[in-house]
């Protein structure tokens, strides 16, 4: 139980950290400067290839439920995307019922993973 109570309040202290961090984003926005690349993609992160290691053997067969990435596969996306696409890309860091957490992909970074779902959006369409 201690244990859990530590997790909650590490998630909870990572929640604030990054609100402090949009914040800051968004200051620098409102000074007139560039848009800041905010992303924090690996080195050598390619999603394509993230995706074809990690998560292509459940997402093009459809194992498990998984909806379908591929040519014409977007309306099995659709009413998942309903709920916004930071919710979909929670859902993959975190998984959901079957679909495990990172999607397997446990060297991928949150923007390493929301890129990856991006990519599987865009070659399902
Ligand atoms: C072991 C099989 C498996 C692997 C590997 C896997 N997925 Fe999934 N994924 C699933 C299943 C099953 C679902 C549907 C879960 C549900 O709706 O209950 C799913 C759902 C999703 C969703 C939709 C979430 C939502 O909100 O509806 C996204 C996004 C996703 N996966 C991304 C990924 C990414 C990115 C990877 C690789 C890094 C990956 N998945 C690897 C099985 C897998």
């Amino acid at each position: 139980m201690q244990f859990i109570k530590q997790m909650k309040q590490l998630v909870s202290v990572k929640l604030v950290l990054t609100l402090i961090a949009s914040l800051f984003a968004f200051s620098s926005l409102a000074d007139g400067e560039q848009p800041q690349q905010l992303a924090q993609l690996s080195e050598g992160f390619d999603a394509e290839q993230k995706y074809m290691a990690s998560c292509f053997a459940c997402h093009s067969t459809g194992a498990a439920g998984a909806p379908r990435v591929g040519a014409g596969m977007m309306s099995e996306w659709e009413s998942r995307l309903e709920k916004g696409m930071d919710a979909v890309v929670l859902n993959a860091i975190n998984g959901m019922n079957t679909m495990p957490a990172k999607g397997l992909c446990f060297d991928c970074t949150d923007d390493d993973l929301r890129a990856i779902v991006e990519y599987m959006l865009a070659s399902s369409e």
